[in-house]
C-alpha cells in the first residue's frame, strides 16, 4: 500500500508542487499542497519542501494565500484563471495566476508535521526559519480582514474556502441567495460521474459569489459587506488555532521573534475564547458554523463539526461529549468512521462529495485530536476505518461510509489517484 501511495504522489507530481487528481483537479491547492508535503515527508523531504515553498511563493502582498494556484493552462477544469481573474484585485501576485478566495490555513502545522518526521533535521529547520514569516503574514492577514467582529474568529465569503465544498450546511443559504443562470460549460463531469458532483444549479450559486467578489475586485471589506455568503467555520477557524499553535511552538525553537509569539498568543486566546463561546450548540452537543450574514447558527453536524479536537479548542468535558456524539450519531456498526454529515439526517447522501461520504483528510485530524485528548480507541478505530476503506476500494477523493455498499471490486468515489488520500495514508501507517 505504501509503495503505490507513493507512486500516485510522485506521478501527480508538476515540477514544484503536486495535482490533487490529474485531470480533475490540474493545478495546485492550498490545503490538499499541506497535506501531501506531510506524506512526502516520509520518503522525500526535498519534495515535502518544495511543495510548500511553491505554495508560499504564490502569496500576495497582503499575506493571503490563493486556494488554486493556476501554474499552467488546462483545458479539463472550469472555473479557470480566466473566470476567476483574481489580478483584480491591486496586491494579487504579479506571477502566480490564483484564484482570488482562499483555503483552510494549514500551512503552519504542516511545517511543524514536518519538521517532527524529519526529527528535527537542521535543512528542514532553516527553510522553516527562512519561511516561517510568510506563513505569520498570512495569519495577520486572516484576523486583519477576515474578523470583523474583532472577535478572533475569521470569516470565509465563499464555500470553496471551507473545503467542504458542497456540504448540505449550505443549503439554506443557497435556497434565498437568487443566484442567477450563468451560461458555463462543465468540466469536471467528462472526468466524474455527474452523480457524485454538486448539480448545475450548485454551479451557479458558487459562480454568482465570485462574481460579486470580482465586481468589488476581491476587496475584503467590500466583500465583507456584499457577499451573502458570510461564514463563521469551525472547521477553518480549528485550522487556523491549530497553526497558530504550531507558530508559536517553531518560533520558540527559532528563537527571538518575541513580538510575533505575542501577537500569535493574543490572537489564540481570543479565538480559542469565542469559539467555545459562540461556535458550541449545548442541544446537538458539537459544534457548528455560524452564518454572519444572516446572524444566526447553522445548527448541523458535520464532520466539521469536530476539528475543535485537533486543534486543542475544547475542553475534556465538551471533548467528551464531541466523542460521544461521534460514537453515537456517526459510528454505528454499519457505517465506516467518520462521515462528512449527520448520517440521521435527512439531507444526508452516502455518495455526493460533502454531503455524506467519508474524507482521508478529515479522518486524518480526527484521528490525531481523539488521540490528543485520550479517545485510544476511538482515534485507533477511525484509523483503521481510514486504511480499510482504502485497502478494499483504492485510492479515492472519497468513499460511502456505509459497509452494505461494499461487495467485491466496489471503487470509491470522485476522484482516482488522489493525492491528499496517498500522502495521509502514508502518514497514518507510519507508527505514530
Ligand atoms: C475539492 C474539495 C476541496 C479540495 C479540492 C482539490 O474541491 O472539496 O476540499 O481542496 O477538491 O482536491
Amino acid at each position: 500500500m505504501k509503495n503505490k501511495a507513493i507512486n500516485i504522489l510522485n506521478e501527480n507530481w508538476r515540477d514544484g508542487y503536486t495535482v490533487p487528481c490529474k485531470d480533475l483537479y490540474p493545478f495546485q491547492w492550498l490545503w490538499d499542497s499541506g497535506f501531501i508535503a506531510i506524506g512526502y515527508a516520509h520518503f522525500d523531504m526535498d519534495k515535502a519542501l518544495q511543495e510548500i515553498k511553491t505554495l508560499l511563493n504564490s502569496q500576495w502582498e497582503n499575506g493571503f494565500l490563493p486556494h488554486i494556484v493556476f501554474h499552467k493552462k488546462s483545458d479539463t477544469y472550469f472555473p479557470g484563471e480566466s473566470f476567476h481573474q483574481a489580478n483584480l484585485h491591486p496586491l494579487a501576485n504579479k506571477n502566480y495566476p490564483s484564484t482570488g478566495m482562499t483555503q483552510p490555513p494549514v500551512t503552519g502545522f504542516v511545517l511543524e508535521k514536518i519538521l517532527k518526521i524529519s526529527k528535527n533535521n537542521n535543512e528542514v529547520l532553516n527553510f522553516i526559519k527562512k519561511n516561517i514569516d510568510s506563513v505569520y503574514k498570512n495569519h495577520h492577514y486572516l484576523y486583519t480582514n477576515r474578523d470583523i467582529n474583532n472577535e478572533g474568529l475569521v470569516y470565509i465569503y465563499h464555500n470553496w474556502e471551507s473545503g467542504t465544498d458542497n456540504s448540505p450546511i449550505w443549503d439554506d443559504i443557497w435556497a434565498t441567495m437568487g443566484a442567477p443562470e450563468i451560461n458555463f460549460k462543465r468540466l469536471d463531469t467528462n472526468v466524474v460521474d455527474a452523480s457524485e458532483r454538486p448539480t448545475n444549479k450548485d454551479y451557479y450559486n458558487y459562480l454568482h459569489i465570485i462574481n460579486i467578489a470580482k465586481k468589488y475586485a476581491y476587496n475584503d471589506a467590500a466583500i465583507a459587506k456584499h457577499s451573502p455568503f458570510l461564514i463563521q467555520d469551525p472547521l477553518f477557524n480549528s485550522i487556523l488555532i491549530k497553526s497558530n499553535t504550531a507558530l508559536i511552538n517553531l518560533y520558540k525553537i527559532i528563537g527571538g521573534n518575541t513580538s510575533k509569539i505575542e501577537q500569535l498568543q493574543k490572537w489564540q486566546e481570543k479565538s480559542i475564547s469565542s469559539f467555545n463561546k459562540k461556535l458550541y450548540d449545548e442541544e446537538l452537543n458539537a459544534y457548528v458554523h455560524y452564518d454572519l450574514r444572516n446572524e444566526k447558527p447553522i445548527r448541523y453536524i458535520t464532520s466539521s463539526s469536530f476539528s475543535p479536537l485537533f486543534a486543542g479548542i475544547c475542553s475534556n468535558e465538551r471533548a467528551k461529549k464531541l466523542a460521544h456524539t461521534i460514537q453515537t450519531k456517526f459510528g454505528s456498526k454499519n457505517l465506516y468512521l467518520c462521515a462528512s454529515f449527520d448520517p440521521e439526517n435527512e439531507r444526508f447522501n452516502p455518495v455526493k462529495y460533502w454531503r455524506g461520504p467519508v474524507w482521508v483528510n478529515l479522518n486524518w485530524m480526527l484521528y490525531y485530536g481523539l488521540k490528543d485528548y485520550g479517545y485510544t480507541s476511538l482515534a485507533n478505530k477511525i484509523k483503521s476505518d481510514t486504511i480499510e476503506l482504502i485497502e478494499k476500494a483504492g485510492f479515492y477523493e472519497y468513499f460511502d461510509a456505509r459497509k452494505t455498499s461494499y461487495k467485491q471490486n466496489t471503487k470509491g468515489c470522485g476522484g482516482y489517484n488522489f493525492s491528499w488520500s496517498a500522502a495521509l495514508l502514508i502518514d497514518l501507517i507510519n507508527k505514530n
